[in-house]
């Protein structure tokens, strides 16, 4: 079951959970999920949006750009799983199927074709309104040499995707 809700009433919730990570779930060629640290909620051309930032190099960005479309899976309390936070936080969808290796139970969503997480029960659904890659110009220098240091794998920028908030419950039990 889904209680709708108004997901500035769990605006706390979403920030306390996101520096410990939450997920990011898309669909495209499969389901995926990765763990984020870095986010929004917030209001754009009137409209309620979560913004996400994606490394070019992550197997997620490539099913963003297809489908134009995500969910993010948030615990209510708490944080996730340690053996979720590992698998989702480090392994790639390139190599595994996260939904099994971690033990997800996938739940449909109402108004997008990728599914939520019954585990993480805040759930919000999401459509790309707008998307923007960084200039690298406009980072400042200090922040350029700590997250994109050539030569490393954390050397390609992020691509900053804005989802207009279509639908946001909890998912419980029944
Ligand atoms: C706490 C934490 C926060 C993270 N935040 C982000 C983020 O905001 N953006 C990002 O691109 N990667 C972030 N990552 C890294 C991805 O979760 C990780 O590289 C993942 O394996 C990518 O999966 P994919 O290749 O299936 O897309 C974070 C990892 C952790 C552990």
């Amino acid at each position: 079951m889904k209680e709708k809700i108004n997901v500035f009433d769990y605006a706390e919730q979403l920030n306390k959970a996101l520096p410990q990570g939450i997920l990011l779930n898309t669909s495209g060629d499969k389901f995926n999920t990765m763990v984020i640290g870095w986010g929004q909620l917030g209001t754009l051309w009137n409209l309620p949006t979560y913004t996400v930032y994606v490394r070019q190099s992550r197997y997620t960005k490539p099913q963003l750009d297809k489908t134009k479309e995500f969910t993010i899976s948030a615990p209510v309390s708490g944080k996730l799983d340690r053996e979720v936070f590992r698998i989702c936080g480090t392994q790639s969808g390139r190599d595994v199927d996260k939904e099994k290796a971690a033990n997800l139970t996938l739940v449909a969503a109402d108004e997008i074709q990728t599914p939520g997480i019954k585990e993480y029960p805040l759930t919000l659904e999401c459509r790309v309104l707008y998307q923007q890659d960084q200039a690298p110009d406009s980072i400042p220098e200090e922040i350029r040499q700590r997250f994109y240091r050539n030569g490393t794998d954390e050397g390609d920028f992020h691509t900053a995707y804005i989802g207009q908030i279509v639908s946001a419950y909890i998912i419980s039990e029944d």
